[in-house]
């Protein structure tokens, strides 16, 4: 079966003219066919080829990965968990889905009821919640994590590992303090990444997204608050990233070529000592270099957000100088409420897809409801003109 979002031909690649935004933001890998929007309507309704992978999002709407903690306590997927993803896609309102964060190895497991992709045997509970979103019309990326230091013995019966025998700065006061990784760690760690993509693959996803933002393990690594490492896991920020470029690197060697790797990047730590935002736009261009198709700009060590500032794309600061800097399209979450807070984001060019997480994850219809203010407003300004 060819999904819609995978038709031949609709990719433009690059820019195209009818992508350009009202105030001049080119609206990158606008598809040329298969639903493209005509010139003056909204930017966010505008469908996105991804070039290197053929995935075409249908718009500039991301379900951003939000754990509910709704698989077994083994971390079994469940249908409670599959129903969560249909009951928000169904409307067919969403480009993408990202499916929330699932362990890669059980030592990285950070919550009891957190969803695994750690195992064979996963695959068939994974097949399940990647049709789940294919049932909807929807293409889906799964979210592959490990916790490092957030992880605890009391859950996973071994020690936590981290780069450096550091707890992140938003730990629980008295969290036990990690084993620092050695070599061998670290060659695991890249492996469980490779082979949870492995499963993605079988399971039938379009892509995954590799976490390295909100203070877990590969953040724990690329922020100089945790990592005081001095080999070559350490140091500048091409060293505090090696380890995020291994996964990347060995992730892309597990999918096929049609499916879409995203990194989450926790760009700026917005904490003295911590990252800068001139750290993450260099990080995000090295993440381009391996080979990524999407990056996801979040926050690092003060997590997905901002204590100075509740507006609508809260991260933007952030993102803005990311997109300038690499070619591939940029997510931007973080405090959209409304359709009318994306159309704006994207207008002033500070990404290309925006993410929605707690807006989605308390109201299942939000897209829904928000698909229909925009072709209410767009409806209105047509009979104005
Ligand atoms: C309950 C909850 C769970 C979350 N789980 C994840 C997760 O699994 N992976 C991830 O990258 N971000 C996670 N996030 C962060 C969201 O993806 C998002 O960045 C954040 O909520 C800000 O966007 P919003 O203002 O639209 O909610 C979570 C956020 C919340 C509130």
């Amino acid at each position: 079966m060819t999904e819609a979002w995978r038709e031949a031909g609709t990719v433009a690649g690059g820019e195209a003219p009818e992508g350009a935004g009202p105030a001049g933001a080119p609206a990158r890998g606008t598809a040329a066919a298969g639903g493209a929007a005509a010139v003056g309507s909204p930017l966010v309704a505008r469908p996105l080829a991804l070039p290197r992978c053929g995935l075409t999002l249908r718009n500039r709407l991301v379900m951003v990965p939000v754990a509910t903690a709704k698989a077994d306590a083994a971390g079994r997927v469940t249908e409670t968990l599959c129903e969560h993803y249909t009951t928000r896609a169904r409307g067919r309102h969403l480009g993408l889905v990202e499916c929330e964060h699932h362990f890669v190895s059980p030592e990285g497991r950070a919550n009891p009821h957190q969803a695994s992709i750690s195992r064979d045997s996963d695959v068939e509970g994974l097949r399940r919640e990647a049709a789940a979103l294919h049932d909807c019309d929807t293409p889906v990326l799964v979210q592959l994590s490990h916790a490092g230091s957030a992880a605890s013995s009391a859950l996973t019966g071994m020690r936590p590992i981290a780069p450096s025998e550091r707890l992140a700065p938003g730990a629980k006061v008295g969290h036990e303090l990690p084993r620092v990784m050695d070599a061998d760690d670290i060659g695991r760690v890249v492996e469980a990444f490779a082979r949870a993509a492995r499963r993605a693959r079988l399971a039938g996803f379009d892509g995954v997204e590799v976490h390295a933002a909100h203070g877990y393990l590969l953040d724990q690594f690329f922020s100089p608050l945790t990592n005081l490492r001095e080999d070559a896991y350490g140091g500048d920020v091409f060293g505090r990233l090696r380890i995020t470029l291994e996964v990347v690197d060995a992730v892309r060697s597990e999918l096929d070529g049609r499916m879409a790797l995203s990194v989450r990047l926790g760009g700026c730590d917005y904490r003295p000592g911590g990252n800068e935002i001139e750290d993450g736009v260099e990080a995000a261009r090295l993440l381009e270099g391996a080979g990524c198709d999407l990056v996801s700009v979040s926050g690092g060590m003060n997590y997905y957000t901002r204590i100075d500032t509740l507006e609508p794309g809260y991260f933007s600061d952030l993102s803005t100088p990311v997109r300038a800097a690499v070619g591939v399209p940029v997510i931007l979450a973080g405090g959209v409420r409304r359709i009318g807070d994306a159309e704006r984001l994207l207008a002033d060019g500070a990404c290309d897809l925006v993410g929605v997480g707690r807006a989605i994850l308390n109201n299942e219809r939000w897209a829904d409801v928000q698909w229909r203010r925009l072709e209410r407003a767009h409806q209105d300004a047509g009979r104005r003109r």
